[in-house]
């Protein structure tokens, strides 16, 4: 949204395409985008362009449309780098929910054939059956197998039946109407020059970019009455919303001043990587916040019914990322980048946190909620894919550590069992992007029965930051990639801090937390040297990539690298691939190994040392040629096998943060091997805001 200077059509579709290629990562199945057309006419048309496929295909049919637009002359879509003052312009990539990957499935959506309304959305609109039917019976004919058509055509039924209604006040009676989550942003060409975004559930920000110092670091809230309505004819859409039906009696407080301002740009979107190159300045909006941005430049934000505890403003804040974080660099992809990204983000996740010099580790994020943590009944460590694994991984120490009860879940089975949560419980919420919706619900199913919340994420401001009670930054930096890499190491090392800042007060356990402090002391150099393993481990996967199948082996501390590393290699290769405790090997998996059957199996010299050679003798007298990642120099294990990847010794529980990287690298290149695409695996999305 541009009020700043002049941008031609050509600058409009180029930042929003940029916009979408910096959320690519979210899902990348279709993409399209709206903007101003010049038409001969009411000279307030939408001009959409969709595709399906990645966003280049986008970006390929823009250019063919303006180059053919300038050649005929004609079609009213010429002077494309005619400057023009204001414009609005929405775009999205899709990650398919409802409806197969198609041009007419993918967003925008819009309210009839003339564009009336346009709407991108993120998230699922779970009443939306309901909706559609009833506007079905209005006569709206829906031409999508989408759930958000249905916003599309509602606000424009609201249109047709609230005549005066700002644009604003269109969607947030629609909102009322909608249940299940969304994040939207609307255009259209009865209300040129304004756009209108909301959120519930699924993440939204607005940037500002402003040539000259705001005057104000918050944008005051509006909030509004619901009212009888003023029409008694008017659109009952659903019986259990008629709390919500109605006009709104707009309470305007004498001192309510919308953000206001002649040179500014807005944008609104779901990450702030899609805006960073243009503003560090933002407003994370909160669930049922419509922001509304008007020709004269100015943002106002509404809110129906308030409390007495809601807030008067939101904030302004100045994110801390920069631009060249998001950029691939030298490396071909982002995958890559962030696996050699790790001797610093690890660093990262500790600074000003372990005191080396001190051996002491502080939490300011938890801090305070210590004495509570260490009085509750139990952990549970809450989180979905990667993040799970993180939770994995540390388990075994947290008990140790803690000498508490520790519990791992996958968010989506752990609602599904309905499992019982009680107030002394405290329960981690693990999460990269702070946004996956399973770990979410889970969240506040916990919050609900009053246990303690901690956060663990890399995106600060995301839902689950803002939703915790308290909690650890990991400090990763932004993360591309689809496949997690340097946000698990840091997951890893954020948990290890945990279960040494909740024993420092125990004399048992002052010696083993001293070597942990050391281990973490020497883990950028140990990742260092593991990394420089990537040309033997390139050689390995030219070996592998053709296999059907690769089995990934171990126990003990090093379990969670194997369920890791099996699902990097599914995820990034497709080829199938499984992660065996080496315990459970004779109680099943052993019938699957033969001579060609690929077997990685992780040994190393820690207390599960001799059940681990167990294992592997148990392989290789089935013919098995295992491959082997184990300890630099261990020669008597090494002897099993023609194929070793040889580790840096660390302490054991931070063993696993060094031999997850050979499998991280090893995914990487039997993907390249393959021929897929490494930083969006087909199907797969970065953040995965549905349930
Ligand atoms: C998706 C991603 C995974 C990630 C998982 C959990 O499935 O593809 O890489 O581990 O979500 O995401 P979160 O952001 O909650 O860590």
């Amino acid at each position: 949204l541009n009020y700043l200077t002049p941008k031609s059509r050509q600058q409009v579709l180029e930042l929003l395409v940029q916009g979408l290629k910096r959320l690519e990562y979210r899902g990348y199945d279709s993409t399209g985008l709206a903007i101003d057309a010049p038409s001969d006419e009411a000279g307030h048309d939408i001009l959409m362009v969709k595709r399906t496929g990645k966003v280049k295909m986008l970006e390929d049919a823009i250019a063919e449309m303006m180059l053919t637009s300038g050649e005929s002359g004609n079609g009213g879509l010429g002077n494309w780098d005619q400057p023009v003052d204001i414009h609005i312009g929405i775009a999205h990539t899709r990650w398919a929910t409802h409806g197969v990957p198609s041009e007419l499935n993918s967003h925008p959506q819009r309210s009839d054939p003339e564009n009336s309304f346009v709407v991108v959305h993120n998230g699922i609109i779970t009443n939306y059956k309901d909706v559609k039917t009833l506007l079905e019976k209005r006569g709206y004919v829906f031409e999508s197998e989408t759930d958000t058509e249905v916003i599309a055509k509602l606000v424009h039924h609201l249109w047709q039946s609230h005549p005066g209604y700002t644009f604003g006040e269109l969607v947030e009676q629609a909102i009322q109407q909608i249940e299940g989550a969304f994040a939207i942003a609307l255009k259209s060409k009865h209300f040129p020059g304004e756009c209108v975004a909301s959120r519930r559930g699924s993440p939204l920000l607005v940037g500002i970019k402003a040539k000259t110092k705001l005057a104000t670091d918050h944008v005051p809230i509006l909030y509004t009455k619901a009212h009888r309505p003023h029409n008694q004819a008017q659109f009952h859409l659903l019986p259990s919303s008629s709390n919500s039906s109605g006009a709104r009696n707009v309470e305007v407080s004498a001192e309510f001043q919308p953000l206001e301002h002649k040179e500014v740009e807005y944008f609104f979107a779901s990450d702030a990587s899609a805006v960073i190159e243009h503003t560090n300045r933002v407003i994370y909006l909160e669930d049922d916040d419509v922001a509304a941005v008007k020709q004269d430049g100015t943002l106002s934000i509404h809110r129906v019914n308030k409390s007495s505890d809601d807030p008067h403003a939101r904030e302004i804040i100045t994110l801390k990322m920069e631009i060249q974080q998001i950029m691939k660099g030298n490396y071909d992809y982002f995958m890559l980048k962030e696996i050699f990204e790790q001797p610093e983000s690890v660093v990262n996740t500790m600074r000003g946190r372990v005191r080396f010099v001190t051996q002491t580790v502080v939490l300011g994020g938890i801090k305070e909620y210590i004495p509570e943590i260490k009085r509750c009944r139990r952990l549970m460590l809450i989180a979905c894919g990667t993040s799970y694994h993180s939770a994995v991984a540390t388990r075994q120490l947290l008990e140790e550590l803690t000498e508490l009860p520790v519990m791992v879940e996958l968010a989506s089975d752990f609602l599904d069992r309905n499992t019982p949560i009680y107030r002394d419980d405290v329960c981690f919420f693990i999460s990269q992007s702070g946004e996956t919706a399973d770990t979410l619900m889970a969240l506040r199913y916990c919050k609900q029965r009053g246990a303690l919340i901690v956060g663990i994420t890399n995106t600060v401001g995301s839902s689950i930051c803002r939703e915790s009670h308290c909690g650890v930054h990991i400090n990763a930096g932004p993360e591309i990639g689809v496949a997690s890499t340097k946000a698990y190491t840091s997951q890893f090392i954020s948990l290890v801090m945990f279960a040494l800042v909740m024993s420092e007060d125990r004399l048992s356990l002052q010696q083993r937390r001293l070597e942990i402090i050391a281990g973490l002391s020497q883990l950028d150099a140990h990742i260092r040297t593991v990394l420089q393993l990537n040309s033997q481990v390139q050689q390995l996967a030219k070996e592998l990539y053709k296999h059907k199948s690769l089995l990934i082996m171990g126990r003990g501390f090093n379990f969670a690298t194997c369920l890791e590393g099996a699902l990097k290699v599914k995820e990034l290769t497709y080829m199938h691939s499984e992660g065996i405790l080496a315990g459970e090997l004779k109680h099943g998996p052993l019938a699957l190994v033969d001579d060609e059957m690929p077997v990685l199996m992780i040994v190393m010299r820690d207390p599960v040392y001799t059940k681990c050679m167990n294992a592997l003798q148990q392989v290789t007298s089935r013919k098995g040629r295992p491959i082997l990642i184990c300890e630099e120099g261990d020669a008597e294990t090494m002897a099993f096998s023609t194929r070793s990847l040889q580790i840096p010794r660390t302490v054991d529980c931070l063993q696993g943060i060094l031999t997850v990287i050979p499998l991280q690298l090893l995914s990487y290149h039997i993907a390249v091997l393959r021929g897929c695409d490494v930083d969006c695996p087909r199907n797969l999305a970065k953040s995965v805001t549905v349930e």
